[in-house]
């Protein structure tokens, strides 16, 4: 260990077999966290060449469990999002993609956050479970082209004690990791092939456009080279996306636009990445025509019936699909007035989530217990003129002592007397 920490220490490239002992040995506990420690900081300063990336990231995805999907026909195509505010893509992707004949086999996870993870908020469905064996997914993927389930066994516990440690080090921030980290655990959970939505704005990890490509590049990289067909959107986490945040409403949300009548910027996200979804999945050449289709299945409602067979076969009640009071209902609605007339000119996307999150709408903790009511759902977004007095946004809360959320609010929503643009949505789409 100690010659591949001064290997890398002085800019040289690491080979299969150094890069293999030290994903093995840290897996075991046989190489100590000091030393792992040097070496992740040693990477941080000198960089990884794309072979050492990929190198890593199937070291990593072979470190633990990884999920066979080969029992399901087609082209598995797994989507990936860096995360943001009021982000309900999957839930509207998944049935999407899989109405056109491309299966979805979709591992979620729970996570800290401004909202729960697609699993919680799939909770919010009276019934729906997401804790189902390996053998019940694959059928379930085989029978209705579509499952969603929780994360289960033993994945990737080398990007799991890399990450642990990487956060105590100061050595997150480093483009080779990251990649490798998100792109060995979607490898581990069968994926053949991958889109990425790589956010960029004040609610996203990569806070700059520019940092955002260079991820997205890399792990596109990666991708090609370990026989993982990969294309990635850059797409704006200035402000949330669509309108609502949280769990229930977010599920609403989600309802909403598979029947064709969800947020212009959701919409027109998940026609982005769906077709990326739908051309890696063999089934069109182009995405242009992969988009034609999945505006046809959104508009004669077969995307919508595919989300109602997919709730039905995890035990979830469908009838909320029709019926939105089936969802957890938050006790108060509380609107939330503009201070003055003029154009909202900002809405600071991770400021509004810690508003969300003070709800009870996230976790703060592993441990912490959700609220799948409450949330917000915002009226008013960045360009729209707003005069004084009308609801910026709605608040669902249980709680009706909300001075400290609402003065959140207020703080990170501006409004200026000048019009303002509309940000961007999608920057930029990878392709290779
Ligand atoms: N998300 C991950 O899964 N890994 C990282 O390293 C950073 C973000
Ligand atoms: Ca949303």
């Amino acid at each position: 260990m100690y010659d591949i920490i001064e290997k890398k220490r002085d800019g040289l490239e690491l080979n299969q077999e150094e890069i293999q002992f030290f994903i093995d040995g840290y897996t075991s506990n046989e190489i100590p966290d000091y030393q792992v420690s040097a070496l992740l900081m040693a990477i941080f300063l000198q960089g990884m060449r794309a072979k050492e990336r990929a190198l890593l990231t199937m070291a990593m995805a072979e470190s633990g469990d990884q999920i066979d999907l080969s029992a399901i026909s087609g082209v598995k195509v797994d989507k990936h999002s860096t995360g943001g505010v009021g982000d309900t893509t999957t839930l509207i992707l998944a049935p999407l993609v899989a109405s056109l004949g491309v299966p979805v086999a979709k591992m979620s996870g729970r996570g800290l956050g401004h909202t729960g993870g697609t699993i919680d908020k799939l909770e919010a469905i009276p019934g729906f479970h997401v804790e189902i064996t390996n053998d019940e997914f694959i059928d379930l993927v085989n029978t209705n082209k579509v499952a969603v389930v929780g994360q289960s066994g033993n994945l990737t516990p080398a990007d799991k004690k890399i990450y642990g440690l990487r956060d105590v080090t100061a050595t997150v921030s480093s483009i080779p990791l990251i990649a490798s980290s998100i792109m060995s655990k979607k490898i581990a959970s069968g994926a053949d092939a991958i889109v990425l939505d790589v956010k960029t704005g004040t609610g996203a990890f990569m806070k700059e456009l520019q940092d955002a490509e260079e991820l997205a590049h890399a792990m596109v990289s990666i991708g090609n080279h370990v026989g993982r067909n990969t294309m990635a959107v850059i797409s704006d986490m200035s402000q949330p996306l669509g309108r609502a945040i949280g769990n229930a409403l977010e599920i609403q949300e989600a309802i909403d636009t598979l029947k064709n009548e969800g947020p212009e910027d959701l919409t027109e996200l998940c026609l982005t990445l769906g077709s990326q979804m739908v051309v890696l999945g063999g089934k069109v050449e182009t995405v242009e025509e992969a988009r034609e289709l999945l505006k046809e299945s959104l508009s004669n409602g077969s995307a919508l019936k595919y989300f109602k067979t997919m709730l039905k076969a995890q035990g979830g009640d469908n009838k909320v699909v029709d019926e939105p009071s089936l969802l957890p209902r938050a006790e108060f609605k509380i609107d939330l007035p503009a201070p003055a007339s003029g154009f909202v000119s900002n809405m600071v996307a991770d400021d509004i989530g810690v508003a969300a999150s003070m709800l009870g709408a996230g976790r703060t903790t592993k441990d912490s217990v959700i609220d799948l009511a409450v949330g917000l759902v915002l009226h008013k977004k960045v360009g729209d003129k707003v005069e004084e007095h009308e609801p910026l946004l709605t608040i669902y809360s249980n709680n009706q002592d909300i001075e400290a959320v609402k003065d959140k609010l207020y703080d990170s929503i501006q409004i200026s007397e000048e019009a303002v643009a509309k940000p961007t949505l999608i920057y930029e789409t990878i392709t290779e």
